[in-house]
C-alpha cells in the first residue's frame, strides 16, 4: 500500500512549548559537494562512494546539492517554510583534513558564515559534529575501532565550537552511532564497509567515548552549550508469539535502543548485549563515567518501527526483520507507523528521565516528480509529516519534554548507499540543474508551522 488516503490530523498545537523548534535537517556529505575545496581532505564517504558497486548507480557526493555555493538559497528557503531552526552537520575533513593537526582556517569559515547567514534570517543552528564522515586519514589508522579516534574526536569538537560557540548554543556530537558502528563495521553497507564483529563492537565503544570526551571539550569552551547526542531508535516487535521470537526482539531493542541509550545515562553498556556479542570492550578506568557526561538534550531520529524473528545463524543480534504484508510502506519500503514515534519520545521520558528531547529527523523517501507545472504533489509525504508532528504533540501532551521537531531533510540529497534515486526532501532537487522546488510537503509543513503561530 502506498498511496494511504488524504487525512485530516489534528495537531495538538498547544502540548507544543512556546519557543518550540521547527526545524528541517542535512548532514554535510549529503548535501554540501565541493569534496575537493577549500583544503578539504577525503572522508571514508568519498572512498566508500568511489569504490565501484558500493552505491546505486555508483553515485557520490562529488557535488550533491552544491550546498557549500548555494547555502545563501538555501537558508532562504528555510525563510519561506517558515522554519525557526536548522540542523547541519559539520565535515570534520573540511575543518581538521588530516583528522588530526593543523585546522584548515578556510574550511572552518564556511560554516563561519554559514551559522551567520542562519542567524541574521532568525533561523536557530543546531549542529552535528559527527555525521559519517571521518577523515579518511584516520581511517588509515585504524578508525573508530581505535581508541585514538575518539581522542582525535574531541580535538575537532573543540575546535569547532571555539569558533562557533559563541552564535550556537545547540550542538551534537554524533549522528546515529549505531549505522557508524553497525551498519559501517559489521553489516557492510556504509562506509568503511566492513563485515567484523570485534571491530564493530570497539567502534561503538570508541563512538561513545568520543561522545563523552567531546561534550566535555565543548563545555570546557562554550560553556553555555547545549550538548546532546542524536540517535535513531526503534520501536521493536516480536513477528511471533513464540518465546524465541520474543527473545530475538529484546536482542533487538539491545541491540538498537539500550547499547546507545543506557551507556550515556550512567547505566553501562547492557550485560545482556555484551554477552550476546561476545566481545571485550576496550574499557580503562573512568571511561564509563566519561561516556555519562550530562546530557542537556537527547536527540531522537525515527523512521519505522522493525518486526523481528529469531535468526540463529545470523549475525549478532541474531535477530532478523520480518516483512509484513498489507502496512503501508514509503519508497525506502520502510513501514509507516507514526505510533512508534510517540512510543519512544514516551519511552525516553519515562524509562531514561529525559530532561529535554529533539526529534531530530524524521521523514520519508517517495519517488516525485516535477510535473509540467512546476510543482510538486507529494500526498504520502504530506500525510507522514502530519502523522508523525501530531504523534509528537500527543506524546507532548502525556509529558514528554519535547523541545523542537526536524523534518529530515529540507532538500532531496546524497541518501548514501542508494545514492540519489531516494528523495526524502521538503524541497525537490533537479541535479542537473541545481533548481530546488518547494513540494506540496514543504507548503504543508509552512502551514503546520503557521499554526502553531496562530493557535489561540
Ligand atoms: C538518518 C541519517 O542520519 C540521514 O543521514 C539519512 O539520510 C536519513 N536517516 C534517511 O535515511
Amino acid at each position: 500500500m502506498t498511496h494511504p488516503e488524504r487525512t485530516f490530523v489534528t495537531i495538538d498545537y498547544a502540548a507544543l512549548p512556546d519557543d518550540f523548534l521547527w526545524g528541517t535537517a542535512t548532514s554535510a556529505y549529503q548535501i554540501e559537494g565541493a569534496v575537493a575545496e577549500d583544503g578539504r581532505s577525503p572522508s571514508i564517504w568519498d572512498t566508500f562512494s568511489h569504490t565501484p558497486g558500493r552505491i546505486d548507480n555508483d553515485d557520490h557526493g562529488d557535488v550533491a546539492c552544491d550546498h557549500y555555493h548555494r547555502w545563501r538559497e538555501d537558508i532562504a528557503l528555510m525563510s519561506s517554510l517558515g522554519a525557526n531552526a536548522y540542523r547541519l552537520s559539520v565535515a570534520w575533513p573540511r575543518v581538521v583534513p588530516g583528522g588530526d593537526g593543523p585546522v584548515n582556517t578556510k574550511g572552518l569559515a564556511f560554516y563561519d558564515r554559514l551559522v551567520d547567514g542562519l542567524l541574521e534570517a532568525g533561523v536557530t543552528p543546531s549542529v552535528t559534529l559527527y555525521h559519517w564522515d571521518l577523515p579518511q586519514t584516520l581511517q588509515d589508522r585504524g578508525g573508530w575501532p581505535e581508541r585514538d579516534t575518539a581522542e582525535h574526536f574531541a580535538a575537532y569538537a573543540s575546535t569547532v565550537a571555539e569558533r562557533l560557540g559563541d552564535r550556537v548554543r545547540h550542538w551534537a556530537t554524533l549522528n546515529e552511532p549505531l549505522c557508524s558502528a553497525w551498519i559501517g563495521h559489521l553489516e557492510g553497507k556504509m562506509a568503511p564497509g566492513w563485515t567484523d564483529l570485534t571491530a564493530a563492537v570497539r567502534a561503538s565503544y570508541h563512538l561513545l567515548l568520543g561522545h563523552g570526551l567531546a561534550a566535555r571539550a565543548i563545555r570546557a569552551v562554550a560553556p553555555d552549550a547545549q550538548v546532546g547526542i542524536v540517535n535513531n531508535l526503534s520501536t521493536i516487535h516480536p513477528a511471533s508469539d513464540s518465546p524465541e521470537d520474543h527473545a530475538a526482539a529484546v536482542r533487538m531493542d539491545g541491540h538498537t535502543n539500550r547499547w546507545w541509550l543506557d551507556p550515556v545515562h550512567g547505566r553501562g553498556f547492557p550485560a545482556d548485549m555484551r554477552e550476546v556479542y561476545g566481545v571485550d570492550l576496550p574499557e580503562r578506568p573512568g571511561d564509563l563515567d566519561t561516556i555519562a557526561a550530562p546530557l542537556d538534550w537527547l536527540g531522537l531520529n525515527y523512521y519505522f518501527p522493525q518486526v523481528v524473528a529469531a535468526d540463529p545463524e545470523g549475525p549478532a543480534p541474531y535477530a532478523t526483520p520480518v516483512r509484513r504484508d498489507g502496512v503501508p510502506r514509503t519508497g525506502m519500503d520502510w513501514e509507516i507507523d507514526a505510533g512508534g514515534i510517540e512510543a519512544l519520545l514516551l519511552r525516553l521520558t519515562e524509562e531514561y528521565g529525559a530532561r529535554k528531547l529533539y526529534v531530530t529527523e524524521n521523514g520519508s523517501a517517495f519517488p516525485d516528480v516535477v510535473r509540467p507545472d512546476g510543482t510538486v504533489d507529494d500526498p504520502e509525504r504530506q500525510d507522514y509529516l502530519t502523522r508523525h508532528i501530531a504523534a509528537c504533540a500527543s506524546a507532548a501532551r502525556k509529558g514528554a519534554p519535547l523541545a523542537g521537531y526536524f523534518a529530515w531533510s529540507l532538500l532531496d540529497n546524497f541518501e548514501w548507499a542508494y545514492g540519489y534515486d531516494k528523495r526524502f526532501g521538503l524541497v525537490h532537487v533537479d541535479y542537473a540543474t541545481q533548481a530546488r522546488t518547494i513540494k506540496g510537503s514543504g507548503h504543508r509543513y509552512a502551514d503546520i508551522i503557521r499554526g502553531h503561530g496562530e493557535r489561540v
